[in-house]
This record gives C-alpha cells, sequence and structure tokens, in this order.
C-alpha cells in the first residue's frame, strides 16, 4: 500500500529517494512520485508506471537535490492517474493554470472530512487538480502558511479527521521538511548531518539505523543535521523526545533465486521459516511471550483474536486447537467488524492480534479498541519484531518467517499457525490440561514439522497437473471440516487473490443448504480430507458432489482410503499430521492457487487491486 520517503540532506537524495520506494514497491502501488526543492522552485515527476520507470524520468528530467520527498501511491481518492499521483503542489490561491507550486506533499490514510475542507478552500480560491483527499491538506498547509512550515502542518493537523502519515515541504524553505502522523505508520531516520522520513524503517535500509518510531499525533521538523518533534496536548504542541532506536531493518530486495515469483518462494521456504520460528523454543511456558506473561495467562478466562485476511483464517484454525487442546473459550473476530460494533467486554480475556506486517489499520484500531474497552491483557504473533503492534502490545510471539514479498500471505500463515500452537500449548499447561508426555509429543511433532512440509512440498508436479484444468474455470468451491474448514477458506482466498477464480469455501456439513445447486461439471471442487474424525463425513459430502456430476480434487492423506476415479482425482498427502495437519494440508492449496496463477498468466506477486500492508481502512 501507499509508501513515503522524504529526506533533508546536503547531498542529492534523489537516488536515496527512489531506492526507498523500490523497496516499498512489494506492498503494492498503481502509481509513484518524487518532489525536490532544486534551484529555488518545486520540481517533480510522478508516473503510473512502476518506480524504475519514475526513476528513468527524474534522471532525464535531471531533478537532483538535497531535500524531497517520495511516495508509491494505492488508489482510495481518485483513479490511479497522474493527476492524482503524489508528490502534490499547491500553488496557493487564485494561481493561474501551470503556477509554480509553494507546497509540495504526500499523504498515505485516508482523511474523512476532505469533502468540509475542499469546500473552504475552494471558496477561498484554491483550484483543485485532482480528485484525492490528499490534495486538501496540501492546499491547507498553503493557506495556513505565514513563513513557518512547522506552524502551519501543526495548525493544519488540528484540522483533519481520519488517518494520516504526511511528508511536507516548502519552497520558502529550503532544507526543511516536515512530517505528522495519526493513524498510518510514519518512522523518523537520524543520519550525519541528514533526517529521513519513511513510512517503514525498511525503506532506508542502508541509508540509516538509527530510527525514531513516531506517535501517534507527533509531528517532526527535519532540518538539516537536526530534528524536532512535537506533539499535541489540549490543542498546544510542546517538544517531545522519542528514543532513537538501532534498527537492522532488511532491505526486502530478497534474491528470487531459482524461483519465478517471489510467491513461489515463499511457498518453498516454509520449512525453514518454520524451523526459524521454533528456533528459541526449548520447553513449553509463558516466557516464550515476554516478561509478564505468567501473570496474564493466569488471570485470563478466555481468548479473543483479532486479524483480517489471511491472518483471521490462521486465528480461525487456532479456535479449534485453544478449544480442544486448552479448554479456553476463544473467539475469533475479522478486526474490521469488531472495531465498529457493540460488544461485551471482558477484562479477563487475552486479545490476541495477528498479524504478517504489524500495521494493518483495522487490526491495530480493533487493538484499541479493545484496550479503550478496558481489556489489557494483550498479545500479538506478528511476523515484524519492529511494527506497531508490537509496540502496542504488552505481549507477543515474534514469527521467524522472514520478509514476505508476495502480496498473497504463504509462509506468514504457517508460521503464524506454529506460534498460535505455542500459544495453545502454554495456555494448556498453564490451565493443568498438558501432561509432561503431551508436551514431549507435540513438541516432537513442532520439531518435525520442516521435514513434513518438505515431503508436501515434493507434491508440486502432481498440483500443476491439476492447475491446468483449474485454470479454465471461472468458478471453484473448497470444502474442509472442523479443523480444516479455515485452511479450505484460505485456500479459495488464494485461488481469488491471484488467479482471479470466484472461489468460495464452506464447511462440507453445509453443502446441502445452498452450495450444493452450484454444483455442476463446470464447478471444481476442492477438498482437504485428512484422516481425521470426520473423514466419514466428509466422504458423504464427495457423494452429494459426485451425484450431481461435480468433479471432485481432493487432498487426501495416505490412510484415508478415498481412490481416484471418474470425476474424482486424488492427490495423496505423505502422511497424517494430527492436530497439525493444517500445517501441512494448506501447502497444497498454496501451490494450487499459484500455478493455476501462472497457467492465467497473471501478475502473481502484485495481483490487481491488492495491496501487502493495508495501512488504511
Ligand atoms: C492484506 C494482504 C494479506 C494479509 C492481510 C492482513 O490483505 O494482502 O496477505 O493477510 O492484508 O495483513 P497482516 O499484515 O495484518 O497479516
Amino acid at each position: 500500500m501507499c509508501g513515503i520517503v522524504g529526506a533533508v540532506s546536503s547531498r542529492n537524495i534523489t537516488p536515496i529517494l527512489i531506492e526507498g520506494l523500490k523497496r516499498l514497491e512489494y506492498r503494492g502501488y498503481d502509481s509513484c512520485g518524487v518532489a525536490v526543492h532544486q534551484d529555488g522552485a518545486l520540481r517533480r515527476a510522478r508516473s503510473t508506471s512502476r518506480v524504475a520507470e519514475l526513476q528513468t524520468q527524474a534522471a532525464e528530467d535531471g531533478i537532483a537535490s538535497g531535500t524531497g520527498i517520495a511516495h508509491t501511491r494505492w488508489a482510495t481518492h481518485g483513479v490511479p492517474a497522474v493527476r492524482n499521483a503524489h508528490p502534490h503542489f499547491s500553488p496557493g490561491p487564485n494561481a493561474a493554470e501551470g503556477a509554480a507550486g509553494r507546497v509540495a506533499l504526500v499523504h498515505n490514510g485516508i482523511i474523512e472530512n476532505h469533502d468540509e475542507l475542499r469546500a473552504e478552500l475552494q471558496a477561498r480560491g484554491y483550484v483543485f487538480h485532482s480528485q484525492t483527499d490528499t490534495e486538501v491538506i496540501c492546499h491547507l498547509v498553503d493557506q495556513l502558511y505565514n513563513g513557518d512550515l512547522l506552524e502551519a502542518v501543526q495548525q493544519a493537523v488540528q484540522r483533519l479527521k481520519g488517518a494520516y502519515a504526511i511528508a511536507v515541504f516548502h519552497r520558502d524553505e529550503p532544507q526543511r521538511v516536515v512530517g505528522a502522523r495519526e493513524g498510518s505508520p510514519l518512522v523518523l531516520g537520524v543520519g550525519e548531518g541528514e533526517r529521513f522520513l519513511a513510512s517503514d524503517a525498511m525503506a532506508l535500509a542502508g541509508v540509516t539505523d538509527q530510527i525514531v518510531y513516531l506517535e501517534e499525533g507527533d509531528v517532526v521538523d527535519l532540518q538539516l543535521g537536526k530534528h524536532w518533534i512535537s506533539h499535541a496536548q489540549a490543542g498546544r504542541f510542546t517538544a517531545v523526545e522519542r528514543e532513537v532506536k538501532t534498527v537492522h531493518a532488511h532491505s526486502g530486495a530478497a534474491e528470487l533465486g531459482p524461483y519465478r515469483h517471489y510467491m513461489q518462494k515463499e511457498i518453498f521456504e516454509q520449512p525453514k521459516a518454520i524451523a526459524d520460528t521454533l528456533d528459541a523454543v526449548e520447553t513449553i511456558g509463558p516466557e516464550l511471550f515476554g516478561a509478564g506473561a505468567a501473570a496474564r495467562f493466569k488471570d485470563i478466562d478466555s481468548v479473543l483474536i483479532l486479524a483480517c485476511g489471511t491472518s483471521y483464517y490462521s486465528g480461525s484454525t487456532a479456535k479449534y486447537w485453544l478449544e480442544s487442546i486448552a479448554k479456553i473459550p476463544t473467539s475469533v473476530e475479522i478486526a474490521s467488524e469488531y472495531r465498529y460494533r457493540d460488544s461485551v467486554p471482558n477484562p479477563r480475556q487475552l486479545v490476541v492480534t495477528i498479524s504478517q506486517s504489524g500495521e494493518t489499520a483495522d487490526t491495530l484500531a480493533a487493538l484499541k479498541h479493545a484496550r479503550s474497552l478496558g481489556m489489557q491483557h494483550t498479545l500479538t504473533i506478528c511476523n515484524v519484531g519492529t511494527s506497531a503492534m508490537v509496540r502496542e502490545c504488552a505481549l507477543n510471539y515474534i514469527t521467524r518467517a522472514g520478509a514476505e514479498i508476495g502480496v498473497a500471505s504463504t509462509k506468514a500463515f504457517t508460521t503464524q499457525l506454529v506460534g498460535l500452537f505455542l500459544l495453545t500449548l502454554t495456555l494448556a499447561k498453564v490451565r493443568g490440561h498438558l501432561s509432561e508426555a503431551q508436551e514431549a509429543d507435540h513438541l516432537k511433532a513442532l520439531r518435525h514439522l520442516p521435514v513434513a512440509v518438505q515431503a508436501v512440498l515434493a507434491l508440486e508436479p502432481q498440483v500443476v497437473a491439476w492447475s491446468e484444468a483449474f485454470a479454465r474455470k471461472e468458478n471453484a468451491l473448497f470444502l474442509g471440516r472442523g479443523l480444516h474448514y479455515p485452511i479450505a477458506l484460505e485456500g479459495a482466498l488464494k485461488l481469488k487473490e491471484i488467479s482471479y477464480i470466484h472461489a468460495e469455501a464452506y464447511p462440507a456439513g453445509e453443502l446441502k443448504h445452498g452450495p450444493l445447486a452450484l454444483v455442476t461439471a463446470e464447478m471444481p471442487v476442492v477438498t482437504v480430507a485428512p484422516n481425521d474424525a470426520l473423514l466419514e463425513k466428509l466422504k458423504s459430502n464427495l457423494q452429494e458432489v459426485r451425484a450431481r456430476g461435480g468433479e471432485l480434487f481432493v487432498f487426501a492423506d495416505a490412510d484415508s482410503h478415498i481412490e481416484s476415479g471418474e470425476g474424482l482425482h486424488v492427490i495423496r498427502m505423505p502422511e497424517h499430521y494430527g492436530a497439525l495437519s493444517p500445517i501441512l494440508h494448506v501447502v497444497p492449496l498454496q501451490l494450487l492457487a499459484y500455478h493455476t496463477a501462472c497457467a492465467r498468466g497473471t501478475d502473481v506477486d502484485k495481483p490487481r487491486n491488492l495491496a501487502k500492508s493495508v495501512t488504511v481502512e
């Protein structure tokens, strides 16, 4: 999703701004731009193509300066078009067509009161050239400017409702960039004699590892070799100190190696990601989740899981584990729903957020909402140790999946499941539901997982053969039962995200209550069929599909006695894996989605309209 980079330096920072955008590229964007303060004027290049094209354009135009801002945009207000791409300029009120800019601004987030502000600014003579909410902030800063950019931004942000991270500079102050954040992430990078801004520290990898995580409501003033952070309290800004942290942000520019796409690479990295996530685990206990976990786990009587997208499905899987193994009542909610509904708060509930990025706006807002209701026992399962989610939660378990570049989440999902299984075992132990022998058995199964996943990955050629048939379909149905119903949901999500085939998942027992009406020879039905207590029931569901001429594609455990036949295709999973079986069964579904998308020729790593990290609501 949208990315920001900004800098004030005495060297030419255009290459740093462009490189920063490249590092954020994988998150998804539809246009990009860069603006600098050059020879007393504002200059910019914008593009609806890739950052590489912007780089060429900026070089051809000779855009070079020590002060500048840059942006990747993921359209919310207004179509992807050059006129809507950031940076936006304000030439001031009643300006003639093509007049030079005075203020340059980039913005992540959504301004909710943009209509009201636009009307106000139009009445003052400001002309709008884009359909964005961002241009409103740009003109507002211009209107409030009275010789001091910091003051203008401080006043402007007090008028904004919604979420924002902004970076802005003014024609009359050549070596100054001001940033502000509320609801969208923004970090300050501290270099020698230079200062940087970015929506993620990763954008500054290789530039500086000295990072300040700005807090909600902070406004930061960047000048050559110095910065000043202020924070509003009751409408007045006062100076605040924020800790400078040494952050070894990974570059995100991982090599593809022998793989065609990052998604394929990440699917194949799962054995290592799982092994790394388990690396430090010697025994099961609250200390795995940070200081103070033991006391909190003793106090809780239930679990509430909040997440979005794929992370929501790992939470949905964990509910089965938490209730069956730890015997603790668990509910799972989509974060964007929870944050706005009336719920019954329970201060003894453990609030667990799950997030690959740790920056998903709805999940962060849901967490804050839970806290505002008095729920203070918070824990996150997250893949980015420096993220807002980790900073905001009392406890955490950091998955070690490494940078995930493909928009469709794969290794983050399986490592989240590992973290959630460890949480399950820990709560089971604390609550007296885990004997030493059981703990040892579970740990043994966890440690064997990388090998087991490797064996599943060896099924790739069989999945490729299926994907050719799938590529010609426009719809698909996924079935699972129990613990594997969320896996069916995740399989359907993967397929629709990257192949654009409409896919739905149902618990197989619901077949007769609606989806059976859709079953024809044109509707492939993918079934997750582990050899568990529900296998016989599932077999009956498969008969129902066959009887209607539906074509079945079944991922069956070796000993589940489902044989291939007419209209029934079976891929045998290497082994039955008990409670951890979802971690194995999701892998062929990832591969099926991946190879189907390849056969359809879609942009697998950057599917249309989707973003890696959804930092707006
Ligand atoms: C986006 C991504 C998904 C991800 C979801 C939640 O939709 O495309 O892959 O599952 O956000 O993201 P999070 O970082 O919170 O896990």
